[in-house]
Parts: structure tokens; C-alpha cells; sequence
């Protein structure tokens, strides 16, 4: 494509359009030079290609496609080979699909474990998050597919994350929240970057020059597209100016308008129009020439989301009752044994092409076995207990942070009934992130899958009975409760969030704290036993000796930590596989990153939040006025009637996905504002509307009613 002769032909008008999306999914076409639309959808653990453009909120309505693990699992497993092949099978699916671009990886740091999104992140860790990124990026785009690596930057929380502002020194941003960023686009160059919602120290993300132009092109050297977040466009002038290209999903007359008038009147606007098709086109050009042919088995990715799955799971307590020999009687409770949660809820949920649960796994392998969905029987004839438990989607999700780390009451005291029987039990958790285990040492074994994926159910039989012996480990720190975490007295507070913690996230406070902990990052147990010892080191290597001494195969993870201006940091890792009795030696190079220069210090002052309802208030202050409250029953009734209607639904797969949906946009609604709904709704609820809806809340009826009876803009 020769992208500067097109430049030349183009209309501004049409190159108003190219920076906009045309609906939830794809961008403009300008079929005279023969430019055609991206395809852009959401991943980041599978391909969600919905079957008609319903607009951001149509999510139960995909393609079926491969639901591999989430990335809270895929760090556990410590080898990015796994991140890189699953980034590999994803892009042959979009190519099937007719996928240009997926939105993945999620990269953002754990800073508290309550972010309902913890799931679809990686680790507390920027090191071991970078390399991750930078290895799925690697994958997906080896053929082709571009990557849009997001959120773009310190979006840590949820309830707040559309009109929240994160306020965070420079070297803690540097150091713990861009530095995932900045491994993976260094290292793997990703096409394209999301920008998040929130605000950083006061500056909207998507009109944030100093991030997205200064930081991240200038010092990092990436060159690709940066989109926004559906919805997270507020000035479309100052955000063009500042680096942000595409808008997404666009389709805003009032945006559209404004830019082709600011070019008429101004050279930088023009000029910084120019560069953002440039990029369009460039991105356009990178996913549409690929040479690579694709030819995918979907069969093999059943095989493949099977090993991963397996390979990710973290034994982290055994008493020795796992593995099971087969011989044992054993019995089975809790409906996630049947009901198995493979995903998380939100914009990543895949219509998987099969599940297997492990009920349907132990089946297949003629496990004999009692069950009792969710009640403890009198007498229980069996050597050992199996719980299948964990979170729900309406306890975890996109859209909303959870309260604490507390396992609902009923599986608490199911739990707390089964170990009364004075059985061996063994809890099998399904959970995007940590929950209390007030009762770990009672328990005979703690097998985490995290959310394992579609195939997870074959990947509990392998591991339970040791066709496959466990080897994750945590990729983040377990505490006691979520009062024990270092963002604690902060996080979930309100709108704007002080990282007063600094770079104490995760194992960098609880090394302080070690009371604090149930299990600590980087933990996980074996079915055999290893030794390690440093044979040499160099100042940027380290050489180690890694032994399998016990009696089975299995795989160790090295790690190798330095203390850096008093904090432990993780400098290099690598998974090693090693036969029964095999010695391995390791070199791992490393860098040491030094970020002594950067000011810890904050030297900005939050904005006092006005007190009257504007266009970026959430939804949820709409109730201070009577007029507002009745414009926010409106909005909420439609929602409340999906998730009614779904609730009435006969139970199925369909069901619960339809219902997780319904539930994850009814708890985001409140938090969603105006302005949001208005850029997010592909031209269906336009600007106009929307300030006329604030004016109505703030009282100004008759002003807000003209507004709604002004002709809209063609
Ligand atoms: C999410 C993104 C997602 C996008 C499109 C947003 O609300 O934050 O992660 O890619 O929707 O579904």
C-alpha cells in the first residue's frame, strides 16, 4: 500500500472518517482507494467475533471459539511459551474470522486483589506481566493479526474506572504501572495500544500527551495505533493532538463535526490528523499484506487449551493426599463440579467451541464417585472429599470491584461441614483471583485452577491423578483478607485513587509483612521435591543448577529476586521441565532496572468534584435530583428488564451467559456517565441527547426538553 500517495488523494472528510469507528467493531472504508475496513474484536483469552454488530454491550451473541485459560492462570504457569503458543492458535482463529485486530493483551498490575478484572490481568509483578505481553503479542502477530495491548495506564480498579483518576509519583509509575507497558513494546511491538478510560494525575488517558506521545513514542519507540477504550473519547481534538488516533466505536456526529472544523482553522490539528491515518493506514497495511497462510484445527486447540490449563494450575497445600491413585472412594461436592467456571465475565466472554467440565472429564475417564451438589449428607462412605468451588460471576466481573475476598456464606459452610465429617478434604478452586481461606490448614490439599478455560475440567482429572503433575505458581500474592493488602486504606474509596503505597505492591509490602500473607507470591507446590543452588553469577547473569531429587517427573520454577533500593524485585525466571532425578543447568540473563532518578513525590492537587450533575458525572448522582432520579430509572429499567428476562430463561449454558452479561452491565450502568454512553453508543444516544438529559437533571426541564427537540446533525 503506498500510504503516502493515499494520504495525498484523501478528502478530509474522509480522513475525519478513518479516525473513528464505524461501529462496535470495524472501521471506515473508503472503497474509491480501496481502503478497507479493520476488524477489530475483544480477546484477550479467545477470539470474541459477535455474529451482528449489537453494539459494545452485545456480548453473549459470538462466534464459538477457543476459551484458553485467563491470564491470572497463564502467569501461573512461569513459562511464556504458553502465552506464545495460545497467542499463536488465537490469531489462526482470527484469521478464520476475518479478524484484523484483537484487543489483548490486558496487562494492567494487581493492585489491590479486589479489581473485579484481576482475571484478565496477569500478576502484581511488572516483570513477569511484561514478559507474558510480550510473548502473546509475539504469537498473535507472527501471523499476522495485530495486538492491541491495553489498558493504557494505572487502571487498577473498576467501580471507578470511567471517571476515575489515578494519582501516582513518577517513579511508582514508571517502576511498577508502565513498566509492563514498556517490556512488551520494546520487546514485542504491538501494532496498536488502548488507552484507558480513567485519568492519570489529573489528565484524561485518551488526552494524555505526555503518556501516549512523550513516554510511550518518544522514549519507548512505538510505532503504531493507539485506539481509545469504547467510549473513552471526551475532546476529540485535544485527543488527536495528544496521540490518540482512533476513536472506538466511534460513529459520533459531534466529534466527527468538530475535528473537520478545527482542521479548517488550525495547522497542528491538520498536521496531527495527518499523522493518526497515517497510522490507520499503516495498521491497515501491517493486517492486511500479511504473506502468512493459516490453516487451524480447532481439535488442536482442545489439545492445546488442555496442556496450558494443566500447566497453570498451582498445588498450594498438599498433605500428600493428591495425587489419587485411583483406588480411593472418593466424594464429590459442589456444583462447579459440574458447572465448572472456566471464565471470567465482561467484554472477554467467548462462546467456547466445547466445554469440558470435570465432571464430564471424570466421567469419560470412568472415575467412580458420589456426588452431592451443594448439601452434606449424614454419613459420607468415602477416604476423600473433592470440593469443587470458587467464585461467581456475579462475585467477579468486569465492571465492579469486589467488597472483600470472602467466599460466598454458602460455600463457607459447606466447606466448614465437610471438614466436620473429619474426612481428607481437597478444594478445587475456580477463581480469577484470591479469596480468604480462613480454613487452609484444616484442609488436606489446595489445587487452584484459577479460571483454567473451556478444556479446564481434563486439565483437574490430569492433575489429580497424576497424569500431569502440578507445577504453577503463584503469579501474585495470596493475603489474608483484603485488609491486608498494601492499597487497603485506598482502594474502592472513591473516583480518585491515591497510590500512596507507592511501589509497595504486592510481594514488594508483604516481604514487610509476611504475617499478612496465606500464600506468598511464588508459591506452588510439586508432587516431587527439587533442590536449587546459584553456580555462578556475573552482573548481568546467573547461573543455576536445578535437580529433580524426588521420584516423579516434573517442573521447577527459578526465580532469581535482588534487593534494589531496599525492595525485592524479580529480575529473571524460567521454568524448567526435568525427568525423575534430572539435573539441569540454567543460565538466566538479566537486566537491573534503576529508577532512583524519578521523583516520588505527587505534586498535584485532585480537582474539588463539582456539585452539580454534568456530562461526566456517573449515572448514579443523577439520583441527588428528582428530575435526575427519574432519567436514571429510565436508563436502569431497560437494563433490569435484560436481567429479568434472562433470570426467567430455562437453565443452559445460553442462560448463565446471557445472565452474567445481564448482571455485569447492570452493576457497570452506574458508574457508566453520560459522556461515556453517548461516545460508546454508535450514534444511538448522541451528544445532544446527552446534554440534554444533564440539563434535565440539573433542573433547567423546558432547556433540556428544546435540546431534545433540536434537529440532529445530518
Ligand atoms: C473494555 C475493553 C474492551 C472494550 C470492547 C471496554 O469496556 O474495557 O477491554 O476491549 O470494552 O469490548
Amino acid at each position: 500500500m503506498d500510504i503516502e500517495k493515499i494520504l495525498k488523494e484523501l478528502e478530509p472528510e474522509e480522513r475525519v472518517s478513518l479516525l473513528s469507528g464505524v461501529n462496535s467493531w470495524g472501521t471506515a472504508a473508503v472503497p474509491r482507494l480501496h481502503i478497507p475496513p479493520i476488524i477489530i474484536t475483544d480477546g484477550p483469552h479467545g477470539v470474541r467475533k459477535t455474529k451482528t454488530d449489537g453494539g459494545s454491550f452485545d456480548i453473549g451473541n459470538n462466534e464459538p471459539s477457543t476459551a484458553f485459560p485467563t491470564a491470572a492462570a497463564i502467569a501461573s504457569s512461569w513459562n511464556t511459551d504458553n502465552a506464545y503458543k495460545m497467542g499463536v492458535a488465537i490469531a489462526k482463529e482470527c484469521r478464520l474470522l476475518g479478524v484484523n485486530v484483537l484487543l489483548a493483551p490486558g496487562v494492567n498490575i494487581k493492585r489491590s486483589p479486589l479489581c473485579g478484572r484481576n482475571f484478565e490481568y496477569y500478576s502484581e509483578d511488572p516483570l513477569l506481566t511484561g514478559k507474558f505481553a510480550a510473548a502473546f503479542i509475539k504469537g498473535v502477530q507472527s501471523l499476522g493479526v495485530a495486538c492491541c495491548i491495553k489498558h493504557f495506564a494505572a487502571n487498577s480498579n473498576e467501580d471507578f474506572r470511567f471517571y476515575g483518576d489515578s494519582i501516582v509519583d513518577e517513579r511508582t509509575l514508571r517502576e511498577i504501572y508502565l513498566r509492563a507497558f514498556e517490556i512488551a513494546v520494546k520487546d514485542a511491538k504491538p501494532y496498536a495500544l488502548m488507552c484507558s478510560y480513567n485519568s492519570v494525575n489529573g489528565v484524561l488517558m485518551s488526552e494524555n500527551k505526555l503518556l501516549l506521545t512523550d513516554v510511550l513514542r518518544g522514549e519507548w519507540g512505538f510505532d503504531g495505533l493507539v485506539m481509545t477504550d469504547w467510549g473513552a473519547i471526551r475532546d476529540k481534538v485535544k485527543g488527536v493532538i495528544a496521540g490518540c488516533d482512533l476513536e472506538m466505536p466511534g460513529d459520533v456526529t459531534y466529534n466527527k463535526t468538530r475535528l473537520l472544523n478545527a482542521m479548517k482553522n488550525d495547522t497542528e490539528v491538520s498536521k496531527s490528523v495527518e499523522t493518526s491515518v497515517r497510522r490507520v493506514l499503516s495498521l491497515v497495511d501491517k493486517t492486511f499484506n500479511s504473506a502468512h497462510t493459516c490453516e487451524s484445527d480447532l481439535k488442536d486447540h482442545l489439545t492445546l487449551a488442555t496442556e496450558i490449563a494443566a500447566d497453570c494450575a498451582v498445588l498450594m497445600k498438599n498433605d500428600g493426599t493428591l495425587p489419587l491413585s485411583g483406588s480411593e472412594i472418593i466424594f464429590i461436592v459442589g456444583e462447579m463440579f459440574e458447572k465448572m467456571r472456566f471464565q471470567g465475565a465482561g467484554s472477554s466472554l467467548i462462546t467456547p467451541t466445547k466445554l469440558i467440565s470435570p465432571k464430564n472429564a471424570f466421567d469419560a475417564h470412568g472415575v467412580q464417585y458420589e456426588y452431592s451438589k451443594d448439601s452434606v449428607p449424614e454419613k459420607i462412605s468415602a477416604d476423600v472429599i473433592l470440593f469443587f468451588g470458587g467464585l461467581t460471576d456475579f462475585e467477579e466481573s468486569e465492571g465492579f470491584d469486589r467488597k472483600n475476598m470472602k467466599l460466598s456464606a454458602k460455600q463457607t459452610s459447606l466447606i466448614k461441614a465437610l471438614l466436620r465429617t473429619g474426612k481428607k478434604v481437597v478444594f478445587i478452586l475456580f477463581a480469577g483471583s484470591p479469596v480468604e481461606l480462613p480454613f487452609a490448614n484444616l484442609l488436606s490439599a489446595i489445587l487452584n485452577m484459577y479460571l483454567p478455560g473451556m478444556c479446564g475440567g481434563e486439565a483437574v482429572y490430569k492433575l489429580v491423578y497424576a497424569e500431569v503433575n502440578p507445577s504453577g505458581k503463584l503469579a501474585e500474592s495470596w493475603p489474608r483478607s483484603s485488609k491486608d493488602s498494601s492499597c487497603a486504606e485506598d482502594f474502592g474509596k472513591g473516583p480518585v485513587s491515591n497510590y500512596y503505597e507507592k511501589s509497595e505492591v504486592g510481594y514488594r509490602y508483604f516481604d514487610k509483612h509476611p504475617e499478612k500473607l496465606t500464600f506468598p507470591f511464588g508459591h506452588g507446590l510439586s508432587y516431587t521435591t527439587f533442590s536449587q543452588k546459584i553456580i555462578e553469577k556475573t552482573d548481568n547473569s546467573v547461573t543455576f543448577s536445578v535437580s529433580n531429587t524426588g521420584s516423579c517427573d516434573g517442573a521447577e520454577v527459578v526465580q532469581y529476586y535482588e534487593t534494589i533500593d531496599g525492595i525485592r524485585n524479580l529480575l529473571a525466571f524460567e521454568k524448567v521441565y526435568l525427568k525423575a532425578g534430572e539435573t539441569k543447568t540454567i543460565e538466566l540473563a538479566f537486566e537491573r532496572p534503576d529508577y532512583t532518578g524519578y521523583s516520588t513525590q505527587i505534586d498535584f492537587k485532585p480537582q474539588p468534584i463539582a456539585d452539580t450533575i454534568t456530562l461526566e458525572s456517573p449515572l448514579k448522582d443523577f439520583k441527588k435530583t428528582i428530575s435526575g432520579k427519574l432519567l436514571y430509572n429510565l436508563v436502569l429499567a431497560t437494563v433490569r428488564k435484560d436481567y429479568k428476562k434472562a433470570r426467567k430463561l430455562p437453565d443452559s449454558p445460553q442462560r448463565d451467559a446471557k445472565l452474567k452479561n445481564a448482571h455485569f452491565v447492570l452493576k457497570m450502568m452506574p458508574n457508566s456517565s453520560l459522556r461515556g454512553l453517548a461516545m460508546s453508543s454508535g450514534g444511538k444516544f448522541t451528544y445532544e441527547m446527552a446534554c440534554a438529559f444533564v440539563e434535565i437533571a440539573n433542573g433547567h426541564i423546558a432547556k433540556g426538553l428544546a435540546l431534545m427537540r433540536k434537529p440532529r446533525p445530518a
